[in-house]
C-alpha cells in the first residue's frame, strides 16, 4: 500500500512536471509567435498565406510568379509541388536569409500512394483493410519524402464516395464513413508519427473538407447538394476522425456544398471543424479554390472572395492569389479584422514551429540524409506484400486459382492483354505518383505483370507466351488475330485488362464503366477456346464486366498495385500468398445502378427478386450489386460459427458484447476480414440496410480456429435525427458478422432505454 502510494506520489510529480515542461514550451512558442506577428507588415502577413506553385503544375492554368523574388519580399509562406531538391535548398535559403524577416518556407506537396517508392493506389490500400500496412506505407512515404524536403502532405484524401464514375474514388477509402475513418487514422499517424519535429516526419492534410466525394453524375468539381444527416453521418466521420488524432492540416474542397463554395463554408469550418470538433490547426484551400468562388458566382471579385473565404475560417490560398490580391483591400474596407487576420498567420507559423524549422530551416534539406533514404530496397517489400494483400478475387470457379505447377508435359501459359507489360503512361499507377516527376518516369522501375511472372512460372515448369496486345490504342483485328493464334497454342491464358494508370485521378471522371477500348471484345475471343481464363484487372474505381462476370472462370481486382505489380500479382496468382482483400467499394453491373452502396435506407418497397412489379428495381438489370462491399475470396474457405451475445437487452449506457468463432476449414493458411455490422430496426426515421461497426483482420492455420469478442457501446448506435440530435432509440437492432456485407450471421438484440 505504502509502495504503492510513494510510486503514485513520484508519478504525480513526474508527471506535473513534464506538463509545466510542455505548457511552458508551448507558452514559449506562442509567445515567440506574437513577437514575430508584432514586427510584421500587412503584406509580409498576407505573404505567409499564400502559397505558390514550384516546378510542377497540379491543376488548371495559374499565372506564374517569379517564386524567387517573391520569397525575397516576404510574400510566399509555402510552396507546392517543388521537386528539384538543390532548388529548394535555394528557395529556403532566399526566404531565410534575403526577406527581411527570415521566415522560413514550408514546401507541401501531393504525397498520395508513396514518394519515390510508389505503393498501390490509395483505394487498393483500403482492400487489404490492414490498418498496420497502411500506416507503415505512410511512414516510409514520410521518411522518404522528408528526406526530399518536403513539411507536408495533402494527403489523406478521406472523401467518402458512392460513384466510381468520379476519377478521384481512386484516392480515398472507398463507400464506408467506419472504414474511411480508421485508414484516416492509420495514415495520419503513419505520417505524423508521434512528434512532427522530427525529420522524418511530415504533416498531413485531411482533404477535401467537404463532400467532394458526391458532386453530381460523378462529374468531377460539379455540385454537391446533401442533407445534414447524409453529411454527418456519411461523409464528415473521417474528417472527425482524422481531426481527432491530430491531423495538422484540412483541406477545402472545390464543390459546392448545399449551396456555398467549401473555401467560403463557415458553417463548415468554423461551426463544425473549429467549433463542434474544437480542432485548431491550418485550412489550405484547394488549388485556386478561392478564387474559383468567383466563377461559382458566389463572390463579387477578389477582395470579396478573400474576405469570404478568411472570415469563414480558411487560412492559406494555395496557387490562386487571391488573398494577395485581395486581402489586403478587405483589410482596408473592414471586411475582415487584424485579429481574423492575424489568427491565420498563426496558424501557419505555429506549423513551421512544430516542424522545428524556426530551430533549423534546413532540417529537411539534408543532402547525406536524401542518399541514404529514398527508394531503400526494403521499402519494395512493404510495397508488395501490400500489393498483393490488396488483391481482391472476386470469383474462382472450378477453383483454377492458385496456379499449380505443371505436371509432366511442357504446358504453356499466355500472359496477354494491353495490360501485360505496359512501361508507358504511368500503367499500374496514377497521377499522383508526382515525387516520380510529371509524366515520365524511369519506367525500369516497375516489375510489369509479364515480368514478375515469367520467371517463376517457368520455375512451376511452364513456357511462357508474353503477348502484350492493344497497347497504344484501341484492339483491332491484328490484336484479335494474334489473340485467336495465342489463345488456340496456350493451356492456360491469364488476361491483363483494364485502365490506364493517367486515366485515374483528378479530372478523370468516366461516364463508362465497362472496360474501355474494346478490351471486352479480347476477352470473349479468349472465351471461345474452352481454355481455362485469369481475368486480371488493373483499376482504380470499380469497373462493370458482366460478361466476363459470366463467362470467365477466375477474376482477379489487381487495382493499380505500385512498382511491385509483377511481383505481387506472381505471389497471388501462384498462391505464394493466399489472397485475404475484400472490397471497399461495391462494383455495380451497370453503370446505371450508380450510386449503388451497401448501406443504403430502407425503401417502402424493396424488391426481393429481379422483376417483381412495384418494387424498386430496374426493367432492364438487377437491382443487386455484381459483387457486395466487403466481398473477396480466399484459396481456403472460412466457416462462421454462430454469433453468441451475452446479454441481448441492453440498459441505459450498456453495450453490446458479441462472440463469433471463425475456423480455417480449408487446406492452406490464410487471412480473412470478420467484419461486424448492425441494423437499427425500430428507429425514429428511416435507417441503413446494413452499417459497418468494426472489423478484424485475422489470419488462420488449416484447421485453427480464433473466437472474437468485440463490444458496441450505444454511442455507436446513434445516428443524427432530423433536429440534428445524435441519439439511439430504444428498440430492436440485428448483429451481423461475416466475411462481407452480404454473407453474414444474424443474432437480435435490444436497446430498452436511451444513454443521456
Ligand atoms: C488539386 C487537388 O484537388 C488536390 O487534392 C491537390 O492536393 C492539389 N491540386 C495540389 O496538387
Amino acid at each position: 500500500m505504502l509502495i504503492n502510494y510513494v510510486w503514485r506520489r513520484r508519478l504525480f510529480f513526474l508527471v506535473s512536471l513534464l506538463n509545466s515542461i510542455f505548457v511552458l514550451n508551448a507558452q514559449d512558442t506562442e509567445a515567440r509567435i506574437n513577437l514575430l506577428l508584432a514586427k510584421m507588415t500587412v503584406d509580409e502577413k498576407i505573404g505567409q498565406l499564400n502559397q505558390l506553385p514550384g516546378d510542377l503544375m497540379t491543376g488548371s492554368e495559374v499565372g506564374k510568379e517569379d517564386l524567387l523574388a517573391q520569397i525575397r519580399s516576404g510574400r510566399v509562406g509555402s510552396v507546392l509541388s517543388h521537386t528539384n531538391f538543390e532548388q529548394k535548398i535555394i528557395l529556403q535559403r532566399a526566404a531565410v536569409s534575403e526577406s527581411r524577416l527570415g521566415i522560413p518556407l514550408l514546401f507541401g506537396f501531393d504525397v498520395i500512394h508513396g514518394y519515390k517508392t510508389v505503393f498501390p493506389i490509395p483505394l487498393a490500400q483500403a482492400a487489404s483493410w490492414d490498418m498496420r500496412a497502411i500506416e507503415e506505407v505512410e511512414r516510409i512515404a514520410a521518411r522518404e519524402a522528408s528526406a526530399d524536403g518536403q513539411h507536408w502532405t495533402f494527403s489523406p484524401m478521406v472523401d467518402v464516395s458512392r460513384d466510381p464514375r468520379w476519377g478521384r474514388v481512386m484516392e480515398g477509402a472507398g463507400e464506408d464513413p467506419y472504414l474511411s475513418g480508421k485508414i484516416a487514422e492509420a495514415r495520419v499517424r503513419g505520417f505524423q508519427g508521434d512528434d512532427l519535429g522530427q525529420s522524418s516526419t511530415i504533416a498531413a492534410c485531411a482533404k477535401h473538407f467537404a463532400g467532394y466525394g458526391f458532386s453530381e453524375a460523378g462529374r468531377d468539381y460539379n455540385t454537391v447538394d446533401m442533407s445534414e444527416q447524409r453529411l454527418r453521418e456519411v461523409v464528415l466521420p473521417p474528417f472527425k476522425a482524422a481531426a481527432k488524432v491530430g491531423v495538422a492540416t484540412f483541406m477545402n474542397a472545390f464543390n459546392t456544398l448545399n449551396g456555398v463554395p467549401a473555401s467560403m463554408n463557415k458553417y463548415l469550418i468554423t461551426d463544425i471543424l473549429r467549433g463542434e470538433w474544437t480542432w485548431s490547426g491550418l485550412v489550405v484551400s484547394d488549388w485556386n479554390s478561392f478564387g474559383e468562388t468567383i466563377v461559382h458566382g458566389a463572390a463579387a471579385d477578389d477582395v470579396d472572395a478573400a474576405s469570404k473565404c478568411l472570415s469563414a475560417g480558411s487560412d492559406m490560398d494555395m496557387a490562386g492569389g487571391t488573398f494577395q490580391r485581395g486581402l489586403k483591400k478587405a483589410l482596408e474596407g473592414k471586411r475582415i479584422s487584424m485579429q481574423q487576420l492575424d489568427e491565420a498567420v498563426r496558424r501557419v507559423l505555429r506549423l513551421k514551429y512544430s516542424l522545428g524549422l524556426f530551430d533549423n530551416p534546413f532540417l529537411y534539406l539534408d543532402g547525406e540524409r536524401r542518399l541514404k533514404e529514398l527508394s531503400q530496397p526494403v521499402y519494395r517489400e512493404t510495397a508488395r506484400s501490400i500489393a498483393a494483400s490488396s488483391m481482391v478475387l472476386l470469383k474462382n470457379q472450378g477453383k483454377i486459382l492458385p496456379i499449380r505447377p505443371a505436371a509432366g508435359l511442357k504446358k504453356k501459359i499466355a500472359i496477354v492483354g494491353p495490360m501485360a507489360d505496359s512501361k508507358t503512361n504511368k500503367d499500374y499507377m496514377s497521377f499522383w505518383t508526382l515525387g516520380l516527376g510529371m509524366q515520365y518516369y524511369d519506367s525500369t522501375q516497375v516489375v510489369t505483370p509479364a515480368e514478375g511472372l515469367k520467371p517463376v512460372l517457368e520455375n512451376m515448369g511452364y513456357e511462357v507466351l508474353v503477348r502484350p496486345v492493344c497497347t497504344a490504342g484501341d484492339c483491332d483485328e491484328k490484336s484479335y488475330a494474334m489473340m485467336i493464334e495465342t489463345a488456340r497454342e496456350a493451356d492456360i491464358i491469364i488476361a491483363c485488362v483494364g485502365e490506364r494508370g493517367l486515366d485515374c485521378g483528378e479530372s478523370k471522371s468516366v461516364a463508362s464503366l465497362d472496360l474501355p477500348r474494346n478490351q471486352e471484345g479480347l476477352l470473349r475471343l479468349l472465351g471461345r477456346f474452352g481454355k481455362p481464363v485469369v481475368m486480371v484487372l488493373f483499376n482504380s474505381r470499380p469497373m462493370t464486366f458482366e460478361w466476363a462476370s459470366e463467362n470467365i472462370p477466375a477474376i482477379l481486382v489487381a487495382w493499380q498495385p505500385g512498382f511491385e505489380t509483377g511481383n505481387a500479382l506472381a505471389d497471388v496468382l501462384t498462391g505464394r500468398v493466399n489472397p485475404s482483400g475484400k472490397l471497399p467499394m461495391t462494383f455495380p453491373r451497370k453503370v446505371g445502378q450508380v450510386p449503388i452502396y451497401y448501406n443504403h435506407l430502407r425503401t417502402g418497397r424493396p424488391q426481393a427478386s429481379f422483376g417483381m412489379p412495384f418494387t424498386s428495381g430496374y426493367l432492364d438489370v438487377s437491382a443487386t450489386p455484381a459483387y457486395p462491399f466487403g466481398h473477396g475470396l480466399s484459396y481456403t474457405e472460412f466457416q462462421y460459427s454462430d454469433i453468441t451475445i451475452t446479454k441481448p437487452t441492453l440498459e441505459k449506457g450498456e453495450s453490446l458484447a458479441a462472440s463469433i468463432s471463425v475456423t480455417n476449414i480449408g487446406d492452406r493458411i490464410g487471412s480473412e476480414v470478420i467484419q461486424c455490422y448492425t441494423q437499427d430496426l425500430t428507429a425514429e426515421v428511416a435507417r441503413p440496410v446494413k452499417e459497418l461497426k468494426r472489423f478484424l483482420k485475422i489470419t488462420l492455420n488449416p484447421g485453427e480456429t480464433k473466437k472474437i469478442q468485440l463490444k458496441i457501446s450505444q454511442e455507436d448506435l446513434s445516428y443524427w435525427d432530423n433536429e440534428l440530435r445524435f441519439r439511439v432509440d430504444p428498440g430492436k437492432f440485428k448483429l451481423f458478422i461475416g466475411g462481407s456485407s452480404e454473407a453474414v450471421k444474424e443474432a437480435d438484440f435490444e436497446v430498452k432505454s436511451i444513454k443521456k
